[in-house]
């Protein structure tokens, strides 16, 4: 095999097992910062996104590209006052959520609440309730 038809090799098995895209998830607080404001320490197994206080209506957001075979997770620890609660925020269930055509630059949006968690992947205009404080 020629160096060019090993690099063109090379190319196509990074190409198909990356996606193009970019998906974000954005992590807001609907919560009082009473008793304590929000936190929310965020990781996958290999990015630390590291841990944010957030005031009520504060955001933060990271972007990743999905692996195509649908195994990249990212989880969340969140805290606030006495009650914690740790879940997925990404992973191939949620994904499923995404309706927009441009799959792989789905946005996905958690606001914590005090009751529990509400999750939106059409930019907001729907909601789900997905988990409950602890
Ligand atoms: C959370 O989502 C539920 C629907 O599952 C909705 O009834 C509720 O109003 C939402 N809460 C907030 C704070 O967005």
């Amino acid at each position: 095999m020629s160096n060019l038809h090993f690099s063109l090799v090379i190319l196509t098995v990074c190409l198909i097992s990356q996606s193009s895209g970019k998906a974000g998830v954005h992590i807001i607080s609907g919560v009082p910062d009473h008793p304590s404001p929000l936190q929310a320490r965020c990781q996958s197994k290999d990015d630390d996104i590291g841990t944010h206080t957030l005031l009520n209506g504060e955001e933060f957001s990271w972007r990743f590209r999905p692996n195509i075979i649908p195994t990249t997770l990212y989880f969340c620890h969140f805290y606030w006052g006495a009650k914690d609660r740790s879940f997925a925020v990404y992973d191939a269930r949620i994904s499923r959520l995404c309706k927009q055509d441009d799959y792989w630059n789905c946005d996905y949006y958690w606001v914590a609440t005090p009751t529990g968690f509400n999750v939106s992947a059409d930019n907001k205009v729907t909601w789900k309730t997905l988990n409950y404080w602890n």
